[in-house]
Formats: C-alpha cells, structure tokens, sequence
C-alpha cells in the first residue's frame, strides 16, 4: 500500500518496522479530536485564499463523512497507514479523490498531534472536575447524616483524640477540592493552540493561527512554533495532578479498608460494591477500595514513564513522544474507573455509628482534655501532661478508663479536680471543646459544610 510519505523512498517498509512504529492501535483514540482540527484548518486556509472555497466545502463534507464512519465503526484502520492523522487523510482521500491532499496545506503532523492531545486533555478535565464534584458530594452527603457521630481521631494509628466522623469525612473534600483547582488551573495551560507551528519553523502559508484558536474554543496560541510541537508540559501536569487525586483516593481507600474490617467494623460498603472469596463462604471482601489503591501505581508509573521519555529530548519533535499517548489515556481511565466508583460506594456506605461509640468509650483519647483542665486550673501545662500520663498508668493497671475513676482516685493525682471533671471527658464536651474554624466542634463542621456545599454549586 502506498504510503502518503512515499516519494523519497525505493522501498516498501519492513512490516515489522511499520508494526513498531504504528501508533494506530491506541491514538484511534483521537479520531474526534483530529477531525474537528482539520475541521478549523481547513476553514482557516479557505478564509484566508490559500485554497478556494469549493474545495474547502468538498473536504469539510468528506470529512464529516470520514467522522459519520468512524462513529458507526465502519472505518478499517491500517497499520500501514502509522497513525490516525494519515488514517484520517486516507480515508478523506478515497471518499473526496486527490482534492482530499489539499487538507494537509500548512500543517505537519507534529502540530496536528499536539492539537488534537490538547483538544483531548481540555474535555478529559473538564469531566474529570465533574466526577471529583460527584465524590464531594457524596462525602458531604456523609458527613451530613454524621454530625453526631464520634469517632476516636488517630495519629500513628493510635487513638488520639474524638472527633466528629464527618470532620474526617470533610478532610477528604478538602482535598478533592484543591485537585479540583489544580485541574481548572491547569486548563489555561492546555487550552492554547500549537497548530500553525507547522513541523517546528511555522509555515510559508499566510495562515490565521488565532483564527482557528478561535473557531476551537482556545484561549490562545503557543508562542513558539518549537516549543508548541515540543511541549508535553500540559500531559506531564496532567499526569501529576492525576497522581495527586489517586493518592487521596489511595488514602481513603486504605481507611475503608480499614474500617470494614472486623477489628475496626467502622463501617460497611454496600454489597453492590463489594466481592466473595471463592473458597471462604463468610467473607465480604472491599475489592473496589483494594483495587483503587493498587492502581495507584499505574498512574505514578504513567508519570515517571512521560517525564523519562521527555529527559533528554532535544527540540523540536521526536518519534519518542509518541510514547506520550498509551500512558496519557491509561491514567485518564483508571482515575475516570476510580472516580465513578467512588461516588456511589460513599453514598451507600453504612456507618456504624453504635461501634464507633464504642471504641470512643474505651479509649483514653480524652486525656488532654483533662490535662487542659489542670492547665485551666493553674497547672503548668508540662506537669499537667505528667500527671494525666500517671491517672493513665494507674486506670491501665486497674483495668479502668478515665470516666470509671471517682473522684477520689482522682484527687490522688491532683487536688485541682472537682466534679465538674465528669462533664469535662465526655466525647461530645471534648469535640465540641475544639470550636476553632478549620476544628472538629460541631458547629464549626456544620459551618465547614456549608462552605463546601456553597463552592461545589458555585463550579
Ligand atoms: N503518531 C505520531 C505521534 O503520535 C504523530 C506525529 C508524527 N510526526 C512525525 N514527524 N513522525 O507522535
């Protein structure tokens, strides 16, 4: 078959080098994207006379043609024809004869692909905001039904103080948050145009570059032909900030893994999203979560393959950034595959609120509180913390916790204690204690809810 590049050669290619070097099999993928591009191109080079209106007509009918086939999966795509940019032009070629070789006027592939990677990676953000949106929202949905929920608050994995479930539930959607920003942050960086830089030097053509950025929905255009057929910036951000939401996602993964354990039973992910053992009957394993956690490391490998293949690589544009691509559409699947998940299974979710107040009851995760108390009381805050640490040791030895104490055992340790101690070391008075903005009191959580609630309906 007769290559669209085959002038200077003698020879047909080996197949396995036309094998090797094909990216057909996974840029099929941008078949929409480099469409609507020659779209826009090819309008630009008839407003601006470089090819008369009639053949712009015939190529913009050929290709939405070519685009009809392809959404119905008629289109055979070749391996011999490398990729889908020259696909795409076979395909126009046979539908609209040699008229069909015009599309290509001013333009190289090395912009065209940077284009469609910059048409692909703008949609791919802009859903992936929305799937983020759809996890907060069923975190806050969460943290509403457990205002009142207590649950010991861990530091080193050990208990350290109460707090309210949805505080912990609500530092999630903190964090989805600021990957929401990063994402429509980098969006000013991936809606610029490269086409028009033609191979690397521009083009001979009286082309209108800000005219198609225009008729594209982009901002603007790349400054520099080199650097816009060159720049994988906006993918390398892009798989970073992708790295970024699978290791909160990662995190809380790991805590409902956690928490659906029999020695946590915090809480119970809805059968719908959870898998049996093939031998062991009685088992309810938390697969989604398990298995969000480990590809994980896909999406960091996608990060460190791209930034690899980029070290080193002299300008303008080389077959290695081909390898842009596989890792690009892996990380957007795997986050899209995580996200989608994820909203539904915290909305179902069922917390255990009995448990979790009994793992608050025996714990010792008031004990500065008590200390604060004595430091209320006068108490230097270092001895404070030394004697609590002593009341600790003795309710240990004998089998106690701290609101099992009377007074008297108390007033061993210090003679500041009074009554009012009992009211001190209750859950709700030690959570509601820490009524700061940002703290786990109830009234502050409730506030920080509506904050949340307010800037998810506002994007
Ligand atoms: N398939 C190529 C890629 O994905 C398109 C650009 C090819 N340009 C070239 N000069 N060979 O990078």
């Amino acid at each position: 078959m007769s290559k669209l590049w085959g002038g200077r050669f003698t020879k047909q290619t080996n197949t396995l080098v036309e094998e090797y070097t094909a990216s057909i099999g996974f840029d099929k993928q941008l078949a929409e994207e480099d469409i609507q591009g020659s779209l826009a191109h090819v309008t630009m080079l008839g407003k601006c006379g470089i090819l008369p209106q009639e053949d712009v007509e015939t190529i913009k009918a050929g290709l939405n043609k070519v685009l009809d086939r392809i959404r119905e999966g008629s289109v055979d795509f070749s391996v011999s024809d490398e990729d889908i940019h020259m696909n795409i032009e076979k395909n126009l070629i046979a539908e609209v004869g040699p008229v069909g070789g015009k599309l290509h006027t001013g333009r190289s592939r090395n912009d065209q692909v940077a284009t469609d990677m910059h048409l692909y990676l703008r949609n791919r953000v802009v859903a992936l905001t929305g799937m983020l949106h759809e996890v907060q929202a069923a975190l806050l949905g969460q943290a509403r039904e457990n205002l009142d929920t207590i649950i010991p608050g861990y530091t080193h994995l050990q208990r350290a103080q109460p707090i309210l479930f949805a505080h912990h539930l609500m530092a999630y959607v903190s964090m989805f948050q600021r990957d929401v920003d990063r994402l429509i942050d980098s969006y000013k960086r991936i809606n610029l145009l490269p086409l028009g830089a033609g191979a690397l030097a521009g083009t001979t053509f009286p082309i209108d570059r800000h005219f198609v950025a225009e008729q594209l929905g982009f901002d603007g255009v790349y400054e520099n032909s080199l650097d816009a057929v060159s720049d994988r910036d906006f993918i390398l951000e892009f798989l970073s900030h992708a790295s970024i939401i699978m290791m909160h996602l990662s995190r809380l993964s790991e805590e409902l893994v956690l928490w659906s354990s029999t020695e946590f039973n915090f809480i119970e992910l809805d059968d719908a999203f959870c898998t049996g053992s093939s031998i062991m009957p009685q088992k309810k394993n938390p697969d989604v979560p398990e298995l969000v956690r480990g590809k994980t490391g896909r999406v960091y490998g996608n990060l460190m393959g791209l930034l690899t293949v980029l070290k080193s690589l002299p300008l303008a544009y080389n077959k290695d950034m081909q390898e842009d691509k596989e890792g690009m559409f892996d990380t957007v699947a795997t986050l899209e595959g995580a996200l989608q998940l994820f909203a539904p299974m915290i909305a179902t979710m069922k917390v255990n609120k009995g448990r979790m107040r009994e793992a608050v009851n025996t714990d010792f995760s008031n004990a500065t509180d008590i200390a604060d108390f004595l430091v209320g009381k006068g108490m230097p805050f270092r001895q404070a913390h030394e004697v609590i640490g002593k009341t600790v040791l003795y309710c240990i030895q004998n089998n106690k916790y701290l609101l099992d104490l009377s007074i008297e055992e108390f007033k061993q340790f210090s003679e500041l204690f009074d009554d009012s101690i009992y009211h001190v070391l209750q859950p709700e008075t030690v959570v509601n204690a820490r009524n700061v903005y940002g703290g786990t009191a109830e009234p502050q959580v409730q506030a920080a809810i509506g904050r949340a609630e307010q800037t998810l309906s506002a994007t």
